[in-house]
């Protein structure tokens, strides 16, 4: 994909934490949001490669056959559901790295079909629903010696990729996506400010053949999750506050 010059990208990830070779007392333990299928499952195979113990998330673990084949732990969670969440949660021995990738692409594509329904449901997915998962798994993130945190959002959520007929997401029109990963941008910011402990960082797949646009992405599902694995296996030193997709920082 072509970059503009004004748009610097940085190398990618520069520290790995110390997944690679797990001890029993270091186990690495993940959840991830979404877990049953295309990018959530691709991550959960890759970190489960990396020595992760990966706990899949998922709104119905009758869906959870292929993450199960993995050895994946299926768990219940709907993230637009609190009860569903602190449930998920509980259930978790330990938590040391969160990858809040479920979301949505909602029903409006333009302004016609747009209204405050259609709005809010996105967010209430994309955005909120981050934060219902993110506010459960403070509380064990904060007994990991090395707590990571990777908000899946998208370059759709990036104003100067918006507006640049170079990029692929130029073309989308929809409001709600778009307004929703630009939040959840913001929000990994500002989650990372306030928790200086933790590496807090969002990841833009690119665009990528998923049931999510009907497999018309360019990007195999390994491709796409490049920026988010790499993301979750930093060690205490790395990056925090950051944007990444797979070539690396996306510059602010
Ligand atoms: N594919 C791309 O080109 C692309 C590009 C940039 C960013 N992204 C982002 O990457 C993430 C994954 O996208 P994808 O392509 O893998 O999408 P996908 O194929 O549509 O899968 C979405 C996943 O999110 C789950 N999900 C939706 N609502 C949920 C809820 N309330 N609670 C729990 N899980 C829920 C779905 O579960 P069910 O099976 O139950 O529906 C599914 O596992 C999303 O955040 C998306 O915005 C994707």
């Amino acid at each position: 994909m072509l970059r503009p010059a004004s748009i610097r990208v940085v190398p990618a990830v520069p520290t790995l934490r110390r997944a690679a070779a797990p001890t029993l007392e270091h186990m690495t333990t993940t959840l991830i949001t979404g877990a049953n299928r295309s990018l959530g499952l691709e991550t959960a195979r890759r970190l489960i490669d990396a020595g992760h113990t990966v706990y899949a998330g998922m709104r119905d673990p009758a869906t959870g056959d292929d993450a199960r084949e993995l050895g994946a732990h299926v768990v219940r969670l709907d993230v637009g559901d609190e009860q569903s969440v602190a449930s998920a949660i509980a259930e978790l021995p330990a938590l040391d790295v969160l990858v809040n990738n479920a979301g949505v692409l909602g029903t409006s594509y333009g302004v016609d079909d747009l209204d405050a329904d259609a709005i809010t449901a996105v967010l209430d997915t994309n955005v909120v629903g981050v934060v219902r998962v993110t506010q459960a798994a403070l509380p064990l993130l904060r007994r990991s010696e090395n707590p990571v945190i990777v908000n899946v959002a998208s370059g759709v959520g990036w104003p100067r990729w918006l507006t640049d007929p170079s990029h692929d997401e130029f073309p989308v029109k929809a409001v709600p996506y778009a307004a929703s990963k630009a939040a959840l941008v913001a929000l990994t910011v500002q989650y990372a400010k306030n928790l200086p402990q933790m590496r807090v960082n969002a990841s833009d797949p690119g665009y990528t053949a998923t049931d999510f646009n009907g497999h018309s992405g360019h990007q195999t599902i390994t491709e796409g999750t490049d920026a988010t694995v790499a993301l979750a296996q930093l060690g205490a030193d790395g990056p925090t506050g950051e944007f990444h997709n797979r070539d690396g920082r996306i510059d602010f």
